[in-house]
């Protein structure tokens, strides 16, 4: 954590946290690694957090214990209707903005540190295409962000969304307008975080946390059974290959700028064991079983 004057700050941000297996790994790892990279506020994509669709009060808490400040959602926030009453109390628990009014919670947040002069926005905006037909997230970022700039320029939007196309276009449309725009909800991390031209730290998406033995978090026989057979599938989570994907942002408080945008994966990936693997590809699904 920087001294509390220090105007640049330190934004980690965990991509979409899947089952026990994300929560568990997050309890586990993610003290050392605020260790490490001394984060001033720590946020997570909380919404596949119970049994991989939606959240619940425990988890909620699970998640604040293991060091997560704020959590946003996406289109499983509301999978889970006991935690509607929860939202509406928890101003630290977000889910998409452009859901249309009348839902439970809330789409946006302004943080303090405390002894801290600055103040960060957290946005959080669901796109429509391959999604749920919701508000317009476009015009609903226009109306937020005229509300959130009276408090601070320093604002992160975490974008939940399908498609690569509407990702990249809130990027564009938000930069030098909020200090990062951030997609999440494909569940695979994308190779292109850059600092657009006007100071907006992007990336297409985050990934996620929780086991990559699987088809983005799910049970790799369900899931390929899906694809084969073509009928709905019970679908539950996987469990092994356990990893957290995110991004260190640096943004400057005062003028709201990206100066640092640092992609993690946790363990990293390694591509280079399978050199010396001799096993047939019969054993090798033997030996790590079938899920
Ligand atoms: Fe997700
Ligand atoms: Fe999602």
């Amino acid at each position: 954590m920087s001294s509390a004057s220090d105007p640049n700050k330190t934004i980690f941000f965990i991509a979409d946290v899947i089952g026990e297996p994300g929560v568990t790994f997050l309890e586990t790892f993610l003290k050392p690694l605020i260790g490490k990279y001394k984060p001033d506020w720590v946020i997570a994509n909380a919404e596949n957090t119970h049994e991989g669709r939606g959240l619940n009060h425990e988890i909620v808490q699970r998640m604040y214990d293991a060091g997560v400040h704020i959590l946003t959602g996406g289109n499983h926030s509301f999978d889970k209707w006991k935690i509607f009453g929860y939202m509406n109390e928890d101003p630290n628990l977000l889910r998409p903005a452009n859901y249309p009014d009348g839902n439970p919670g809330k789409g946006y947040g302004i943080y303090s540190l405390r002894g801290c002069p600055y103040k960060l926005g957290v946005l959080n905006l669901q796109g429509r295409t391959f999604m749920p037909d919701i508000d317009d997230p476009f015009s609903k970022a226009d109306a937020l962000l005229a509300e959130i700039k009276k408090e601070t320029p320093a604002i992160f939007v975490d974008f939940h969304a399908e498609a690569t196309a509407e990702k990249m276009a809130m990027g564009w449309y938000l930069d030098g307008r909020v200090s990062a725009v951030i997609g999440t909800h494909t569940h695979t991390p994308t190779a292109d975080a850059r600092i657009l031209p006007a100071g907006t730290g992007y990336l297409t998406d985050a990934g996620m946390t929780g086991p990559f033995q699987s088809v983005i978090g799910m049970n790799r026989k369900t899931a390929i059974r899906r694809f084969t057979h073509g009928a709905p599938q019970r679908f539950t989570v996987a469990t092994k290959d356990v990893r957290l994907c995110g991004v260190l942002t640096k943004i400057n408080m005062i003028t709201g700028v990206c100066t640092s945008i640092q992609p993690i994966i946790y363990p990293e990936f390694v591509t280079s064991t399978r050199t010396t693997d001799t096993r047939t590809t019969d054993t090798r699904n033997k030996e790590n079983g079938t899920e």
